[in-house]
């Protein structure tokens, strides 16, 4: 008697445990958290993973990979770490906003050395965590200050993040026109007219080069007419550069919209980011900077800024900017560096080349010219949703399914194959 109803109380056990769990699950703080949705580029990295062919390509990547598809660290990175490390430096906290070294050399490569601003001292920058980071501070800072509506105006499409950003920070985020689907370019007079039509003082974010994700570009006529329309409607420009010198392979001509919107007496401000140009992706290397009325002014943001910051991170961390700092003023290194840009950058132009070559070599009917027209790290092709998922299943070539390639994925080696998967969906 007493042996079964042990028996019983045993067997009972893993039920009362079960419905305790599901009490305390019920009960748990963050019971009602929603899954999230899959992340685009992870989706595409699990497929990439999990296909045996051997031929695979993967264009989902957001870094550049060399010609053997493989990361690439800088040689001059290389240097200028064996630099940091033989100076036996110490790992005290840095100020606020960051390495000084590092922030001066950053905002004389966006804004160059005879940049009127700069001279006057009326530059404020702060360091960031790489570009992201710029823009959210940036975000804060205009979500606080900013005298008029917090509304900002990006690009259709734009970098997924920019939303996220400038929702997270308060912002009602809209958009311009800007891509046109049916010329596979820039929607020039859409683009034009939406910014005219805006609300008096409007902030609008413009990709400083190298659009993320069409890789089209204004032409420098085309920038200085965008910058009278930006003057005409008294809008704030709000410059993000996360690819100076990867996009042409030179950091002047890359910087030349902004530059030319403070010619034409803008005062606008900059994230940058050092993740692509100097491949240092990982050590959030970057800068955000605001160009004030006067070194009066200066003053005055720097200190609200600071304000900003300390509570999000207290200080930014100092390797990467330290790395940065070297190759930016270390003469040599320097040169070196934009030698090693302009590299990546030519590499890129010939992935674009040779995959409209060998294009047209199969005999595609379509006009694949804005494959070269486009500029930098990303490529929309034109395909669409139903021609990305049958490269994806019927020839182990990804991407996302807006079309939109990364020509950093591209290699001598795999172009040929591309291209034909390409022309065996398109025709
Ligand atoms: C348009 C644009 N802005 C900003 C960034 C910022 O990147 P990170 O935070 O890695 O510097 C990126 C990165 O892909 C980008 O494409």
């Amino acid at each position: 008697m007493l042996a079964r109803s042990v028996l019983q109380r045993a067997s009972a056990a893993p039920a009362r445990q079960f419905a305790l769990r599901q009490s305390l699950r019920a009960a748990s703080t963050w019971s009602n958290v929603p899954q999230g949705p899959p992340d685009a580029i992870l989706g595409i990295t699990e497929a990439f993973k999990k296909d045996s062919n051997a031929e695979k390509i993967n264009l989902g990547v957001g870094a550049y990979r060399d010609d053997k598809g493989k990361p690439y660290v800088l040689p001059s990175v290389r240097t200028a770490e064996q630099k940091i490390v033989e100076q036996n430096l110490d790992h005290e906290y840095a100020g606020i906003t960051g390495v000084p070294s590092f922030t001066a050399a950053a905002a004389e490569l966006a804004y160059g050395k005879d940049s009127t601003p700069l001279k006057e001292g009326r530059i404020f920058i702060t360091q960031s965590i790489s570009g992201t980071g710029a823009l959210r501070i940036g975000g804060a800072f205009l979500a606080r200050f900013y005298p008029n509506a917090k509304s900002i105006y990006i690009p259709t499409p734009s970098w997924a993040n920019h939303k996220a950003v400038f929702s997270d920070c308060g912002f009602e985020v809209k958009q311009y026109r800007y891509y046109n689907k049916d010329t596979i370019g820039l929607d020039f007079d859409g683009m034009v007219e939406d910014i005219k039509s805006m609300p008096k003082g409007s902030i609008v974010l413009l990709h400083a080069c190298a659009h993320n994700p069409t890789g089209v570009d204004p032409t420098e006529e085309q920038w200085r007419s965008i910058s009278e329309a930006v003057k005409a409607g008294g809008h704030y420009p709000f410059f993000d550069m996360a690819y100076q010198g990867f996009a042409s392979g030179d950091t002047n001509q890359d910087a030349f919209a902004l530059r030319q919107f403070i010619k034409d007496g803008h005062q606008p401000c900059l994230a940058q980011s050092f993740a692509k140009n100097m491949g240092l992706y990982g050590e959030r290397v970057g800068a955000f900077s605001i160009v004030c009325e006067s070194a009066e002014e200066k003053a005055r943001v720097d200190s609200q800024v600071k304000i900003l910051i300390r509570p999000l991170y207290s200080n930014p961390p100092v390797n990467g900017a330290r790395i940065a700092s070297n190759i930016l003023t270390d003469p040599a290194l320097n040169k070196q560096w934009l030698g090693e840009v302009k590299g990546m950058a030519e590499r890129i132009i010939k992935m674009r080349a040779l995959l409209k070559e060998n294009l047209a070599k199969l005999g595609s009917k379509h006009n694949w010219d804005h494959i070269t027209s486009q500029i930098g790290m990303f490529a929309y092709t034109g395909l669409n949703a139903e021609q990305t998922k049958k490269l994806a299943e019927e020839h182990s070539v990804y991407m996302t399914k807006d079309g939109r390639i990364s020509v950093a994925g591209i290699t001598s080696a795999n172009v040929g194959r591309l291209a034909e998967a390409i022309y065996k969906v398109t025709g």
